[in-house]
């Protein structure tokens, strides 16, 4: 019997298999693009459950699964059991006996771990407090897709130590590159994650100290969802912590700058980068669709 392989962080998959994987969304992008069926998956059904807001991801993983041949439901607490306190052992039990994979967006990670442990079929980590992996993934495909092999440069996040910088992390490990990481004290990445990953992070409160060198610059709402309580408090702790022409012309010259979106222009993101032409940020996002699929490929063809 093989185990079944569930995708809720980044080091979920080797080294390896991202890069196969990051590949692989390559040649499917080029097949949409050109209007070439693929519908490798006929009748796969997807459950996805949103406890969060979402456009890219649900959006994202919809219209792949319709492009695979397959089925997506959207699933909302509001509209199902699971708002109503069905335990998510339970929900986990029961979905993934009808469907063939499984995506959650949720606060806390605990509730993702949980599920997997009771499903039957893949689940895939849509976003939760701790991580969303399958943004790095889109990440990770635009920066090489742009730039070639990541192995050996350097990235810089700037901004909120959230969620988005837990995965930074993660992917800085498992494909080479050195992440500088500039926040304002009192909102650093975990600190766990900090230690394990010590070898490929720096740690910084000055974000041009960050920039410097580096090839690849990152930013992030610095409330996220949950947060929005402490959106004024957040707002003047990072003052200082835009990315903006001027942090970007202390790194290489040919860097080029991502935000998983939506974004707050004039906040942690300038409005000039964002509407640059040349900025990278609208492919990253379409990204997502290519990477997504990619993933949901080979977690199916684990079964
Ligand atoms: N980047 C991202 O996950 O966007 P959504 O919240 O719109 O899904
Ligand atoms: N850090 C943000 C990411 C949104 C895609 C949040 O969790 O809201």
């Amino acid at each position: 019997m093989t185990t079944t392989r569930h995708f809720l962080r980044l080091t979920d998959l080797s080294s390896s298999e991202l890069k196969t994987l990051i590949q692989r969304a390559i040649e499917l992008k080029a097949m949409q693009r050109k209007g070439e069926q693929h519908a490798l998956f006929p009748n796969a059904t997807m459950a996805m459950i949103f406890e969060k807001a979402s456009t890219r991801t649900r959006v994202s993983f919809e219209a792949g699964m319709a492009q695979f041949g397959g089925h997506a439901l959207f699933l909302s607490p509001n509209d199902t059991q699971l708002g109503r306190g069905e335990p998510i052992e339970d929900t986990a039990k029961v979905i993934s006996r009808m469907v063939d994979i499984v995506m959650i967006r949720t606060s806390a990670h605990e509730r993702l771990e949980v599920f997997a442990q009771n499903s039957r079929v893949p689940v895939i980590n849509a976003l939760s407090d701790e991580s969303h992996p399958c943004q790095l993934l889109a990440d990770m495909m635009t920066w090489f897709e742009h730039r070639g092999d990541m192995q050996g440069k350097t990235a810089s996040w700037i901004g909120d130590g959230n969620n988005m910088c837990h995965s930074f992390i993660r992917a800085a490990h498992l494909f080479g590159f050195h992440l500088n990481i500039a926040c304002p004290e009192g909102y650093d990445p975990d600190q766990a994650l900090l230690d394990e990953y010590a070898h490929c992070v720096t740690l910084t409160r000055d974000p041009a100290n960050a920039a410097r060198g580096s090839d690849l610059l990152a930013t992030d709402v610095w409330a996220s969802m949950g947060q929005e309580q402490e959106a004024k408090a957040r707002m003047a702790a990072f003052e200082g912590f835009e990315l903006n022409r001027e942090l970007l012309n202390l790194a290489n010259p040919d860097a080029i700058y991502l935000h998983c979106l939506p974004a707050h222009r004039g906040e942690e993101i300038s409005a000039d980068l964002m509407d640059d032409p040349s900025s990278v940020i609208w492919d990253e996002a379409e990204n997502r669709l290519h990477a997504q699929k990619a993933l949901i490929e080979f977690l199916l063809r684990q079964k």
